[in-house]
Formats: C-alpha cells, structure tokens, sequence
C-alpha cells in the first residue's frame, strides 16, 4: 500500500491561517510584528542564502548581538541551550515544523528509533533534541557514518537533512517507516526534488512528506509562528 502523503503545504496554510488572527489581535493592541528578512517558498537558492549567512554569522560571531527575544530563527546560543536544557525559547522553523507535521498525523515518537541524516545545527541537532524530548530513541547520522543504510533500516522515523538528490533509496527503509524529507535539491531541469527517492520509497514507508510541499511551507509557517510569539512576550 502507498505511503500516507504527509501534506505540509496545507498544515502550513492551516498554522498560517492562525498566525494571521494573532497578528490581527496584536494590531488592536497597536502592535505590528516585524520581521528583518523573511524567507517564503521554497526556492534552494533563498535556502542556500540563508544557510551561508548563518554560517558566515557564527563564523563571525555576530549572531549573539542579535537579541535572543528577537531571534526568531532560534539559532542564538541562548535559544539552542535552552532547547538542550528543555526550557521555552525560540525553536528553528524546519524541525518544529517536523515535530507539527509528525504530531499532526499521529505518528507514534515515545519508544520509536528516529535516525536522522544530517547533523546541521539548523535542522539536524536541534531536532534530535526535539524528538527525544518526546521520547524516541535517537541516532544521528552524518558524512563519517558507516554502513547508513544497516541505521536507517532500523528507524520507524527516518529524516534526511543533507541536501544530496535522492540519496535514501527504497532498500534503505524500513517498511511502514515514517520518512520526512528535508532536502531542497534542483536537478539539472529545474525539476526540484528532496533527500528521498520519492516514487520507490513511497511504496515502502508508512507515511512521506513530499517535496515540495512537506517541510518546506511548514519552515515557514513556523518562522511566522515565532515572529508573533516574540511580538506577544514583547507587548508582556
Ligand atoms: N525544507 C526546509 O525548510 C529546509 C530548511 C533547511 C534546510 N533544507 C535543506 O535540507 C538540506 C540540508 O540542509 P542543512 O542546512 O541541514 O545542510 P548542511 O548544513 O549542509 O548539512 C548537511 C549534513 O548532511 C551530512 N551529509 C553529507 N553527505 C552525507 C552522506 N553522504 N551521508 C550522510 N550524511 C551526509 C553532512 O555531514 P557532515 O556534518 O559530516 O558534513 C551534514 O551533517 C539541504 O538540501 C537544504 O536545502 C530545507
């Protein structure tokens, strides 16, 4: 049987739709939340941009002048130590939008192996940390693994995080498996593709975020979520 289609575009319209009535209420309130460079779609090119410039920020070491109230990124150290110690803070859009799309189709996580590929301080570590605060078992695999496919087999949810067209192949999952593609990759036709080879994998796994339309619009209804939040604690 063909794999549950994990519908983000639509979970995401449905955040978005959410986001706007907070918007609204803060605009009684005489608040309008801003937002210094927002990302929309799902272009790879916007994507590598901003992957760059908080590479070259924390390169930099600029990053921790921006206001950890304002970072709504979730990629300041405070926000990151607050997600390792399990306190509220600022949560990157892409894996709390995994953690909503997972949640939202009732996918089991306490007890479950959860393998992600790809260890990126913006995707891969911080959800590590998200998944195992809801209790799976979690492996993180990267370019120095041994033997992916023998780790991959093994995960009820499997995430690929590395930008490499197509790389989880059918035999790499377990079937039933929960399969969430990251990966923003655009072929030599323009055609853009994740991580997963969808067509083959689809018929193995339980349930498959396409792309597009899976993690990508679900990155940024989460961003939109975290920018109103940060204007609410503003107002107190
Ligand atoms: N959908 C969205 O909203 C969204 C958001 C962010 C990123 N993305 C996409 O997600 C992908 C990953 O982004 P990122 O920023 O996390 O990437 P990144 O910083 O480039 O990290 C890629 C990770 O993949 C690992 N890797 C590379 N080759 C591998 C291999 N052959 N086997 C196993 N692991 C391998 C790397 O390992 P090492 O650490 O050992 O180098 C690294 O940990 C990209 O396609 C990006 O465009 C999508």
């Amino acid at each position: 049987m063909p794999a549950k289609i994990l519908d983000g575009k639509a979970l995401a319209a449905t955040l978005r739709a959410a986001v706007k009535n907070s918007v609204a209420a803060l605009a009684a309130r005489g608040v309008q939340p801003g937002l210094a460079a927002v990302l929309v779609g799902d272009d790879p090119a916007s994507r590598v941009y901003v992957r760059n410039k908080v590479r070259a920020c924390e390169e930099a070491g600029i990053l921790p002048a921006i206001s950890p109230a304002k970072d709504v990124d979730g990629f300041h150290a405070v926000n990151l130590g607050a997600l390792v110690q399990g306190r509220p803070g600022f949560v990157p859009g892409t894996p709390s939008g995994v953690m909503r799309l997972i949640d939202h189709a009732a996918v089991p996580v306490a007890g479950r192996k959860a393998v992600i590929v790809g260890r990126s301080t913006i995707v891969g570590k911080p959800l590590a940390l998200l998944l195992l605060q809801k209790d799976a078992t979690v492996t993180i695999c990267h370019s120095k693994t041994a033997d992916l496919a023998s780790i991959t087999r093994q995960a009820d949810i499997l995430v690929a995080a590395v930008g490499k067209a197509g790389m989880i192949t059918a035999p790499m999952v377990k079937p039933g498996a929960c399969v969430i593609d990251v990966g923003i990759n655009r072929l030599p036709d323009g055609k853009l593709v994740g991580d997963v080879d969808f067509a083959a994998v689809k018929d193995v796994a339980g349930a498959i975020t396409p792309v597009p339309g899976g993690v990508g619009p679900m990155t940024v209804a989460m961003l939109m979520a975290n920018t109103v939040r940060a204007a609410e604690l503003a107002l107190g």
